[in-house]
C-alpha cells in the first residue's frame, strides 16, 4: 500500500470555527471605528492572528502602537475562545471523521497544518487529538500561509514527501501554500474564491472514498 500525506487546515475545513473568527474580528473592528464586509474576510481566512489585524488596520487606515496592537490581538483571542468554549463533536464538520477514519484504516499518516495557536485546544474539546499522527500550528512557524511553511514542516513530520502531500484548505491563502510546498491542494469551500486549487469540493460529504483511494494510489 502506498503511504501518501494527508494534511488537513482546522479552522472551516475541521471544525465549523471560521464563522466565530470572522464575529470576534469584526466585533474588534466595529469598537475601534472599523467596519469590513464578508468579501473582506475572506482574506483573513487561513491568516495568522497577527496578519489579520494588521490587514483589519490598513483597511480602516488606522495605526497603533505596538503595546496597542497586542492587546487588541489579545482581546481578539479571548472574545474567540468565548464563542467556543462550550464547543463539542457537534462542530465537526460533516463527514469529517468518516475520511479520517477511512485514513487510519487505510495506514495513512496524518497530520494537521493550521495557523491557529489555539489548534491544539480546539482538537481535543472535540475529541480528534488523536487522529492526528503530527500536528503543526502556528506556535510551531514563524511565516503565515500562503508561506508553505507550516505544510513542509507538516510533511518532514509525518515523513512524507512535500509531492506526495495532499492538503485539505478553506482559504486561498491556504491553497496558495500548498501549491508552493508542491502539494495537491483540495479547497473546501466555494470554487470562485478558492479556484487554484487542484480540486473544490463544496464539504467533506461531496469527498467520496473512491476519490480518497485514487489519491492514495496516485
Ligand atoms: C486560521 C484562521 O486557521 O488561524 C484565521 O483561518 C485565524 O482566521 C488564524 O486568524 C489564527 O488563529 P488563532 O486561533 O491563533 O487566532
Ligand atoms: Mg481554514
Amino acid at each position: 500500500m502506498k503511504r501518501k500525506g494527508f494534511i488537513f487546515d482546522l479552522d472551516g475545513v475541521i471544525v465549523d470555527t471560521a464563522k466565530y473568527h470572522f464575529l470576534a474580528w469584526k466585533k474588534l473592528a466595529n469598537s475601534i471605528g472599523i467596519d469590513f464586509s464578508e468579501t473582506q474576510n475572506e482574506q483573513l481566512k487561513g491568516v495568522s492572528r497577527k496578519q489579520s489585524l494588521e490587514k483589519i488596520l490598513a483597511w480602516g487606515n488606522k495605526t497603533l502602537s505596538e503595546k496597542e496592537f497586542t492587546q487588541l490581538m489579545e482581546r481578539k483571542n479571548i472574545d474567540y475562545l468565548n464563542y467556543i468554549t462550550n464547543m463539542g463533536e457537534n462542530e465537526i464538520l460533516p463527514d469529517v471523521v468518516k475520511i479520517l477514519n477511512y485514513l487510519i484504516g487505510q495506514q495513512q499518516p496524518i497530520a494537521l497544518g493550521s495557523a491557529s495557536k489555539n489548534a491544539r485546544e480546539i482538537l481535543a474539546k472535540v475529541n480528534l487529538l488523536k487522529k492526528f499522527d503530527d500536528i503543526v500550528d502556528g506556535n510551531d512557524v514563524t511565516k503565515a500561509k500562503p508561506d508553505p511553511e507550516v505544510f513542509l514542516k507538516a510533511a518532514d513530520q509525518i515523513g512524507i514527501n512535500p509531492v506526495d502531500c495532499i492538503v485539505f484548505e478553506d482559504s486561498l491563502a491556504g491553497v496558495q501554500a500548498a501549491n508552493l510546498a508542491n502539494m495537491i491542494s483540495i479547497g473546501i469551500g466555494d470554487e470562485t474564491i478558492l479556484s487554484e486549487a487542484r480540486w473544490v469540493f463544496k464539504d467533506f460529504t461531496e469527498v467520496s472514498i473512491d476519490f480518497i483511494e485514487n489519491l492514495i494510489k496516485k
